[in-house]
């Protein structure tokens, strides 16, 4: 796009809105998508839509950003159910896959340990907001425990979501109302014992190695929410991020470290996962909360150097993407805008807040940390 192209763009954006929640199109000019695309382009994805498996027969596997959609960057899919009273997987570990867990509904509970002789074996009982970090050759499991529960998903390398569509008991339809999982009752455990040697060919394809019940049986002996190295806290002072990409962690909301940047209103910035913590170095993930843009003030604008894509949580965010229409999101709706692409955000009601992801060190949150200072609060100053 040629400069004097992209003024104009500035120019005219943020005046008409569309709702991404409530605007369902397949027209070609939209942002907005039914379903994650199988090529690399901007789009948003609303609330509870997209292709979705029945897990299991009462959770369900919704995939927002695929292998494809991000040319293999990362993947997001979210996992929703009722509480099951059993795990959602056999305790496993991927050799490739670095995981990222993030509760979005209700209740989880997370397992992890890392696959070295004498490693403690660290679970929480994670709510909305809570985080976990999941590097290769890290055992690890987790269970839905609340009656509306969702657990957010993120792989990078994209690709290990494929998975859900071998372990899928069927389709899930979300193109009309859209359930957050069949309303059904029972719903026994499905998975068996150990996997047969077939499978666990057809697993070790798909980059998952099930734990045997000799070496590794989830801890089940939580005091207030956590259970492993008693010096960690949860939900009870500070978590701070570890130096070394193969160390699991658990970041509380709102425990984890916060930057507050005021160039453009106010972001307060909590990352959960910088490059110094993952795979590859070159992935970041974390929240972001904004005030609303006053009438004094302009949108934010970006450019990144690699895919970039936020999850909504809370308030409501105006995005433009350099080309298409404006929308306004929602909690829930899914926004992936790759490299090179100009956006403007602004959010229009106070607390608005959205997880980020980023391919790469030098996104959305590495940008603005560039110009943030240490801040103590996930609240922005009231003047
Ligand atoms: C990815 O896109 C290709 C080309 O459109 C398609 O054939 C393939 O089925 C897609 N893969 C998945 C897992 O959806
Ligand atoms: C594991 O712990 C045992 C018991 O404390 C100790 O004897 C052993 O040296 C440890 N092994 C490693 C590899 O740290
Ligand atoms: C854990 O490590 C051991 C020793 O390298 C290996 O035999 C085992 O398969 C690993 N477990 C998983 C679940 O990857
Ligand atoms: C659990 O939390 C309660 C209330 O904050 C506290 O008094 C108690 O010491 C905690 N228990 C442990 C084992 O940390
Ligand atoms: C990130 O780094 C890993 C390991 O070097 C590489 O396989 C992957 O392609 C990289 N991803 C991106 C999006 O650059
Ligand atoms: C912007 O508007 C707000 C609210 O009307 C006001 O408090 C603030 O001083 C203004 N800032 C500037 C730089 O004019």
């Amino acid at each position: 796009m040629k400069t004097a192209q992209i003024l104009a763009w500035m120019l005219s954006g943020a005046i008409a809105t569309t709702a991404a929640s409530s605007k369902y199109t397949e027209d070609d000019e939209s942002i907005v998508v039914d379903v994650a695309p199988d090529f690399l382009r901007p789009y948003v994805l609303p609330k509870y839509r997209g292709h979705a498996i029945k897990l299991t027969q009462t959770q369900t596997i919704r995939f927002s950003i695929t292998a494809n959609s991000s040319d293999g960057a990362f993947a997001l899919i979210q996992h929703n159910g009722k509480n099951s009273g059993w795990l959602s997987s056999r305790p496993h570990a991927h050799h490739l896959v670095h995981e990222h867990f993030y509760c979005a509904r209700g209740r989880v509970q997370l397992w992890g340990q890392k696959n070295v002789t004498n490693a403690t074996d660290e679970a929480r009982v994670g709510t909305p907001g809570d985080y976990g970090n999941i590097p290769p050759d890290t055992i690890h499991t987790f269970q839905l425990i609340e009656p509306d529960s969702q657990l957010t998903h993120v792989f990078h390398p994209g690709g290990f979501e494929h998975l859900f569509d071998v372990y899928s008991l069927g389709g899930f339809d979300t193109s009309t109302i859209s359930s957050p999982y069949p309303a059904v009752p029972g719903d026994d455990n499905p998975l068996g014992g150990a996997p047969t040697p077939q499978e666990k060919v057809l697993l070790a394809g798909l980059d998952l190695y099930v734990a045997s019940e000799e070496t590794y049986i989830p801890r089940r002996d939580f005091v207030n929410g956590t259970a492993g190295d008693k010096s960690l806290n949860w939900h009870n002072g500070a978590n701070t991020l570890p130096n070394d990409p193969t160390e699991p962690y658990f970041v509380a909301k709102d425990y984890g470290s916060k930057y507050l940047n005021s160039e453009n209103g106010y972001k307060v910035i909590q990352p959960l996962a910088t490059p110094e913590q993952v795979t590859g170095g070159n992935f970041s993930m974390g929240t972001i909360i904004m005030s609303p843009k006053l009438h004094n003030q302009s949108s934010s604008t970006a450019t990144l150097p690699h895919h970039f894509a936020l999850q909504m949580e809370d308030g409501q965010l105006v995005l433009s993407v350099s080309g298409y229409d404006t929308v306004s999101l929602i909690q829930g709706d899914v926004a992936f805008i790759p490299s090179g692409i100009p956006f403007m955000y602004h959010a229009t009601v106070p607390f608005t807040k959205f997880m980020y992801m980023n391919a790469g060190a030098e996104g959305l949150d590495h940008q603005l940390l560039k110009n943030s200072v240490a801040w103590d609060f996930p609240a922005y100053p009231n003047a």
